[in-house]
């Protein structure tokens, strides 16, 4: 398999960075996964736009085209013959010696770019999966997709411990998202899912969702909803790159509902599907 690192199409046993990288050694830098189904990148566009974003926000500057960067994907998809699986990118500051501030201009940044198979999860669609609650012990700009995901990481092993997929953050008595993934809930046929701001990931997935229900007349609202509202709402789902549209049917051992996939979110996978294949 290969890999592209600062622009070179190389072995994937090649790619290797230095332990002064600033992403190494501060988590200094932005990453993206990019779905591939039938060899084909689903929402580029989107992703390589909120990649040259996140980047932005933090100084680092890519020094491709977002044209440019969908092409040397494509070649890599192409190179590793990969049908259904996964891109994974990330830019960050460059080598230089360690100093919390950043080093000088001529400080390029390292691109790396690789893949992995991954299968659709078939059964956790169908079946739905169990989550818990966890307080959002994150920073404040969670816009930005960092390579820092400590909050993150340690959010998901809480929930991998207690046999759960994924755990739901909450500031306060406000839901906020998944350790990697946005949530959403259904009240009275109602999608309701937190507003894109400072404190949550803009999911393209998200805003797939969103577009699909605004172009088949499902009601939804993008505002912030409580932990109230959470345990009190008819279905549960949360979104991602790799999940789709994930029902969720226990959360802190308590059954959503009856514990089964309810009809908005099975209406939302058939509709996902459908943009996809
Ligand atoms: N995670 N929120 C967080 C904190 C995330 O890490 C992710 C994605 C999402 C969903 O975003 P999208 O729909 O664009 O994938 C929301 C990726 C998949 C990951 O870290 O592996």
């Amino acid at each position: 398999k290969y890999a592209i690192l600062n622009g070179k199409m190389i072995a994937r046993s090649e790619a290797k960075v230095d332990v002064e990288d600033r992403g190494y050694q501060f988590g200094d830098g932005v990453y993206e996964v990019i779905r591939v189904y039938n060899g084909k990148m689903f929402t580029a566009k989107e992703h390589l736009k909120r990649f040259v974003k996140s980047s932005e926000s933090i100084g680092i500057y890519i020094p491709y085209t977002i044209d440019q960067l969908t092409e040397s994907l494509e070649e890599l998809i192409e190179k590793n013959k990969l049908h259904l699986g996964t891109i994974y990118m990330q830019i960050t500051r460059g080598v230089a010696p360690r100093n919390h501030a950043f080093p000088t201009a001529d400080v390029s940044p390292t691109l790396v770019a690789y893949t992995k198979e991954v299968a659709r999860p078939e059964d956790s669609l169908n079946s739905g999966v169990k989550t818990i609650i966890m307080e959002d012990i994150r920073w404040l700009r969670c816009d930005i997709k960092s390579l820092n995901l400590l909050g993150n990481l340690l959010a998901k092993q809480k929930a991998a411990d207690e046999g759960c997929f994924e755990a739901i953050q909450h500031r306060g008595q406000d839901v906020t998202e998944g350790s990697s993934s946005n949530v959403f809930i259904v009240k009275n046929g109602v999608v309701i899912t937190h507003e894109s701001n400072n404190l949550i990931l803009k999911g393209i997935t998200k805003d797939v969702i969103l577009q699909v229900c605004t172009d088949n007349n499902v009601p939804v609202e993008e505002r912030t909803f409580t932990l109230e509202e959470l345990e009190q709402a008819d279905e549960v789902f949360l979104s991602s790159t790799t999940s789709e549209v994930m029902p969720i049917v226990e959360i802190d051992g308590k059954k959503v509902k009856e514990g089964l996939t309810g009809p908005v979110t099975r209406k939302l996978q058939e509709l996902f599907e459908r943009e996809i294949v």
